[in-house]
């Protein structure tokens, strides 16, 4: 069933052009620029018309996804949203209303936190639409809405393309509901909608590279900490690649926004520290070039994931590694890729058991 890959979790991250097709299938209209999720109970656009503000409830990989799509609803849509981690939100007194939309986000729809997290909001007047993978999962019955990412079973306990199908779906919820806000009109979403459509064939180019995470894995896997860093939605990328890479390699890592590097993770920063920066062209690209600037003047070992053919960053970096251009709501689906291939073939080259990591569970049904 690993289809001749070596570890499911090889097999997932080579699967994610396909199942983001799947993902969109059948929801987005390209020529009307705009979503169509299906009816969803209590969910009209009366009451959308209404709504003040919404909270996403996550954990772990799920949560990284939630930030970003924050990024992308608050951009397209105007609609404040807050993304908090589903064991914090419980335990104190949130402000939610009959006016709150809660999405819970979840691969299994079954994480413990994450379901109470859902339940109080819930009790406390909230809508809920619930963001899941598996199918009848106890949230997805239990949401006034769902909408489903269409990864498809995920084995590997290192959650990849849920992930990507989860940013996915936060791009389709920012453009649902920047058409329904009135905020995006139908050239707008049209535009958004193209880019999202090109994805998965762009992706698939991508995972053809090898090499060169292999070049990586064997100069790279004897550290013992790993420095991330991402700056606007790409600072949840970098949180993420950091993750991926403590799972299933157990080297530390730790995911930092760029901007806060000098405020106190830089006295880190010596010869024996590997920095993976995230630098695609953007907004805030000038910004991360000064930490790439500041990093080399301390001697640390750069990781550059930067836009093809950008040749200002190979001065500062031991490696490059490369993202086609695409706009900026794009370019966490794509950089997400790399940080899973690079925590892969780093994990693989140290021979740890990738698709079942020690001490670790798919679904954390216990609090
Ligand atoms: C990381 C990972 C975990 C899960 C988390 C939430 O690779 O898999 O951090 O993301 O346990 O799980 P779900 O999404 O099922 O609620």
């Amino acid at each position: 069933e690993k289809q001749g890959y070596k570890h499911f979790m090889l097999k997932e991250i080579h699967e994610q052009p396909e199942r983001i097709t799947d993902t969109l299938r059948g929801r987005v209209s390209v020529d009307r620029g705009d979503v169509d999720f299906g009816p969803m109970e209590g969910i009209e656009d009366g009451w959308l018309d209404t709504l003040e503000r919404i909270v996403f409830v996550a954990c772990g990989t799920s949560y990284y996804a939630a930030q970003i799509a924050k990024y992308i609803i608050e951009d397209f849509s105007r609609v404040p949203v807050d993304v908090e981690l589903a064991s914090e939100f419980r335990y104190r007194n949130p402000i939610i209303n009959e006016r709150t939309l809660c999405v819970p986000m979840s691969q299994s729809g079954e994480t413990a936190d994450t379901l109470a997290a859902m339940r109080l909001a819930m009790e406390l007047g909230a809508k809920t639409i619930a963001v899941c993978n598996v199918v009848e999962s106890t949230m997805t019955r239990e949401a006034d809405g769902v909408i489903y990412t269409h990864a498809g079973p995920e084995i590997g306990v290192a959650s990849t393309k849920a992930f990507s199908t989860q940013l996915v779906v936060g791009l389709m919820l920012g453009v649902w509901l920047g058409r329904r806000r009135g905020v995006l009109d139908e050239e707008g979403g049209r535009e958004i909608l193209e880019a999202l459509r090109d994805v998965p064939q762009t992706m698939s180019k991508m995972l053809h590279e090898k090499a060169i995470y292999k070049h990586i894995a064997y100069n790279f896997s004897d550290v013992n900490s790993f420095l991330y860093l991402g700056r606007g939605n790409l600072y949840p990328i970098a949180a993420e690649g950091a993750l991926k890479l403590k799972e299933i390699s157990y080297i530390h890592a730790e995911g930092y926004a760029a901007g806060e590097m000098k405020h106190g993770p830089i006295a880190l920063i010596d010869e024996s520290l590997p920095v993976v920066v995230l630098i695609p062209k953007n907004r805030v690209y000038e910004k991360v070039f000064s930490n790439l600037e500041e990093v080399k003047a301390r001697q640390g070992r750069l990781i550059v994931v930067a836009t093809e053919g950008d040749d200002d960053v190979r001065e500062f970096a031991d490696v490059v590694l490369e993202i086609p251009d695409v706009p900026e709501y794009i370019q966490p689906l794509l950089t997400v890729v790399v940080m899973q291939l690079l925590a892969y073939h780093i994990a693989d080259f140290k021979g740890t058991d990738v698709d079942q990591p020690r001490n670790l569970a798919k679904s954390v049904t216990v609090e």
